[in-house]
């Protein structure tokens, strides 16, 4: 459903929003390459497995975005770590942090406020999805300052929203409902 043309905000969060996951996704898939060469297989496959979650809420804005073929220039936080993988994994955790504690709830108010329900669905399943990745890369950096690789079998990523778990992908998506059958696996 397109967005009323007038609610210019929502529109333009949805658009700084699908900038910053859409960096969000190739600065993940740089960074797995990093830590793979550092020898941390396991963080390198939840690097990759955010990556593609990253990708479903950039694929899930752009939908919600009342578009046309013209240019949008778009303005979306980014950070550009090129070091090591415990630095890296900085960068993510302060990526991911800002994405929760200011950008998806300021963006999640709006939409709410502009009754545009696609774009609140869309921030909400983002905004859920964050929140594991956040405390999943706190998990592998403790790893990673020790100089071990983070322990985990495999990571489970709902197609539909993101939601992120490891090892077993849950009977229901807890945040869209989606079946396990549909979760991707890494
Ligand atoms: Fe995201
Ligand atoms: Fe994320
Ligand atoms: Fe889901």
């Amino acid at each position: 459903m397109a967005l009323k043309k007038e609610n210019v905000m929502t529109n333009d969060f949805l658009h700084s929003a699908y900038g910053g996951e859409s960096m969000a996704h190739m600065r993940y898939l740089t960074w797995a390459t990093m830590a793979e060469k550092e020898g941390f297989k396991n963080i390198a496959k939840l690097f990759e497995a955010i990556a593609y979650a990253e990708q479903v809420h950039a694929n899930n804005h752009y939908k919600e975005i009342a578009g046309n073929a013209d240019d949008y220039t778009v303005t979306a936080g980014a950070v550009f770590g090129t070091s090591t993988t415990v630095d890296n994994l900085q960068g993510a955790i302060n990526g991911e942090l800002h994405e929760v504690d200011q950008m998806y709830p300021v963006y999640l108010n709006a939409a709410q406020l502009q009754g545009e329900k696609g774009a609140e669905r869309s921030f909400h399943y983002a905004l859920e999805a964050e929140k594991i990745h956040a405390d999943l890369f706190q998990q592998a950096q403790n790893a990673a300052k020790e100089g071990k690789d983070m322990e985990l079998k495999s990571v489970y990523i709902c197609p539909i929203c993101g939601h992120t778990v490891l090892d077993e992908a849950p009977d229901k998506c807890p945040v869209c409902g989606a079946k396990k059958e549909l979760y991707k696996k890494f």
